[in-house]
């Protein structure tokens, strides 16, 4: 059946180094770190299912083949266990490899964020607007749609660049990239300017960005004139402070958790709160 929905393609850029993890991450992707049993990608995938999109395009890099194993049929391993118990705990990975298409292409250097989107425009087209998802990431929301269906929505709404952010203490703003903007509606800030991590007390809000976007095309124009920034790397957020200054880029205060799973901290703070999540649901 043909997809109906605007945005049916999903960029996961995964080929960052995950240097935070070591050594869990000398050999294996950050991404198919497991929260519980489920790797960090899958839950984003779930997400990405649940907003619509039914293509997944990856960017990968050198010894991330572990992903593209994970979103692909283990002969030898469903023979071992088919008809036994174990057999129901891959139902919904093989459920998702039926539902989506994956694509991939690798970055070859990392040359930062912006790099590693404007590389998936091979597999996203140069046509349609498009989300990303960062899997380190991991976002819940238990009342309600998940945050990549609630910037859908928007996007759908007002036709432009969507940012996901989020308040976080003064202290911590060095981490992200900050917004400054109008707020336009409860919560939906139209963007005026962006930083990539400033300093403390030069942030210019407590407002963060984390890994959701959704994207037009014409950001893959904008990257293209974009110079690295910060840390020497071809920074998203840049590129999105120029699309802010000559078009429209909105930021949205989702609704829901983000666990940063691409620290230690927040990895287990994720950890325990699917394992209680699951406690109460048995
Ligand atoms: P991070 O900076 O959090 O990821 O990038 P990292 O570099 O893997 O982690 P550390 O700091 O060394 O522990 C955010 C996301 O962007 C992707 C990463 O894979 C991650 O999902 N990324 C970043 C790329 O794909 N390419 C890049 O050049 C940079």
């Amino acid at each position: 059946m043909k997809n109906k929905n605007i945005i049916t393609n999903c960029l996961f850029p995964a080929a960052g180094y995950g240097t935070r993890f070591l050594p869990a991450t000398k050999a294996m992707p950050k991404e198919m770190l497991p929260v519980l049993t489920k790797p960090l990608i899958q839950y984003g995938v779930e997400e990405a299912i649940d907003a619509g999109c039914d293509v997944m395009s990856i960017i990968t890099g050198r010894g991330k083949r572990a992903i593209t194993d994970h979103f692909d049929i283990s002969y030898e391993l469903e023979h071992q266990i088919l008809g036994s118990s174990k057999e129901k705990m891959l139902d919904d990975i093989r459920g998702i490899i039926e539902k989506c298409t994956f694509t991939y292409t690798r970055q070859n250097e990392m040359k930062g964020l912006g790099d590693a989107i404007y590389k998936g425009k091979v597999l996203v087209g140069d046509t349609k607007p498009f989300s990303v998802i960062l899997a380190d990431d991991l976002c819940v929301n238990p009342d309600g749609d998940g945050v990549l269906t609630q910037m859908v929505n928007l996007y759908n709404k007002y036709k432009c660049c969507v940012v996901a952010c989020m308040e976080v203490p003064i202290e911590d703003v060095h981490k992200y990239g900050v917004i400054e903007g109008n707020q336009i509606e409860d919560g939906v800030f139209m963007i005026s300017n962006m930083v990539e991590k400033p300093d403390n007390d030069k942030a210019p809000s407590n407002l963060a960005v984390i890994g959701r976007y959704i994207l037009t095309p014409d950001i893959f124009d904008v990257i293209e004139k974009t110079k690295p920034g910060k840390n020497g790397e071809l920074q998203i957020t840049d590129a999105l402070c120029e699309q802010a200054k000559k078009g429209m880029v909105i930021a949205y205060k989702f609704k829901g958790k983000r666990f940063d799973c691409g620290s230690v901290d927040g990895f287990v703070e994720a950890t325990n709160y699917f394992y209680e999540l699951e406690k109460t649901e048995k």
